[in-house]
């Protein structure tokens, strides 16, 4: 046996990376390097990501990311088994920097090329973080994704449920927006809501009437407008009501993912896991209240609980290289015709 060395590049949302990840011949891959370089500035003015100036801002630093991935690794690029790239879903001019950027590598090397569902190298970092073992459920929440999925193999998953609408980090974000906090809204929406009274404003917990895992997240911005405009006076508000509706608003979050989680264990125990697990991931997981609610759920139901650390569970490359390691060890080699997708469904 010998080592296995993925080199994995990253450029679908607002985010250049590239890291090192290799598995020695015994046991746990090992993340050697995951360098990031985001584009917060560049899109600050325009209060979103403009998908022309991130393809730009991808072009022109990808291979600087590679570089410094290498280097902090302290590995050649001659020494990886396989270039591993994000090949989809996202902003189609970011991924085809990315694809380009490893069709290069690999032309020039002659690896293989491994192309990556960006949702894969999330819904895999558990394993990498935590070596939980097939199969366990997962819960993607990000700024642009919502879904329970069952993780059977690095090319096996099963959607249960997800947002019929907005994500919840979207939901976040508006409702910064309405409240006149920072961008991204979470961190700031979470720090409003500590010291707020979640009781005071009833938001409504969309679709726990329906059967299923399906969530919807969309009407919640406009309960919380439309609380905002009744204790607003002369276009002003007090700091305690921004605090209250911030409370308000992320119990409902909560409240919506723990029962919707509730019914993706049920679904998910019927296949008798042996290592049963329920691991989150995506920005939103770093919500302390989200997390806590998940793992009194988890505890419930005797399911272990994981949620990579912050950096492994916000857009990042070495997700992308051990997901591209999974997928090589499975047999799996991409040519010079793999092609970048806006849209690729797990
Ligand atoms: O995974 P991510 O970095 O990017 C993608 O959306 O792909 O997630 C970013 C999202 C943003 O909407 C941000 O507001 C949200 O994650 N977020 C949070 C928190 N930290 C980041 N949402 C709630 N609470 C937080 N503490
Ligand atoms: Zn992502």
């Amino acid at each position: 046996a010998q080592p296995i060395t993925i080199l994995g590049l990253e450029s679908s949302c607002d985010d250049t990376a590239a890291a090192v990840v290799r598995r020695g011949v015994y046991g746990r891959a090992e993340v050697l390097s995951n360098v990031v370089v985001g584009q917060n500035d560049l899109h600050k003015a325009f209060g979103g990501v403009v998908p022309e100036i991130a393809a730009r801002a991808h072009a022109e630093k990808i291979d600087l990311c590679v570089e410094k991935a290498l280097v902090e690794a302290g590995v050649a690029l001659a020494e990886m088994n396989a270039i591993a790239v994000t090949a989809g879903p996202g902003l189609i001019g970011g991924v085809m920097s990315g694809v380009m950027c490893a069709k290069g590598l690999a032309a020039a090397t002659g690896q293989p090329l491994i192309g990556v569902n960006h949702l894969a190298g999330h819904a895999l970092t558990p394993r990498l973080t935590d070596g939980l073992s097939y199969p366990y459920l997962m819960l993607l929440v990000s700024g642009g994704h919502c879904q329970f999925l069952i993780a059977r193999g690095p090319n096996d998953f099963s959607r249960i449920g997800g947002t019929i609408d907005d994500a919840p980090g979207e939901a976040f974000d508006k409702t910064a927006r309405l409240l006149g906090l920072a961008q991204p809204g979470g961190p700031a929406v979470q720090t409003e809501a500590e010291q707020g009274d979640p009781k005071r404003f009833k938001f409504p917990r969309p679709m726990l009437d329906r059967a299923g895992c399906d969530m919807s997240f969309s009407g919640l911005k406009t309960a919380v407008l439309r609380a905002r405009n009744d204790v607003m006076t002369d276009d002003t508000i007090k700091h305690q009501d921004v605090r209250d509706l911030c409370a308000g608003f992320q119990a409902a979050v909560v409240d919506v993912l723990v029962e919707k989680t509730r019914r993706a264990l049920a679904i998910y125990l019927e296949e008798n896991p042996t290592e049963p697990a329920l691991a989150v991931a995506g920005g939103v997981a770093a919500n302390t209240a989200i997390r806590a609610g998940l793992e009194s759920v988890s505890s419930a139901f005797n399911v272990r609980f994981t949620a990579p650390p912050l950096a492994l569970c916000t857009d990042n490359a070495a997700m992308i290289a051990y997901a591209g390691l999974e997928l090589f060890e499975a047999g799996r080699r991409d040519g010079m015709d793999l092609s970048a997708r806006p849209r690729w469904p797990l």
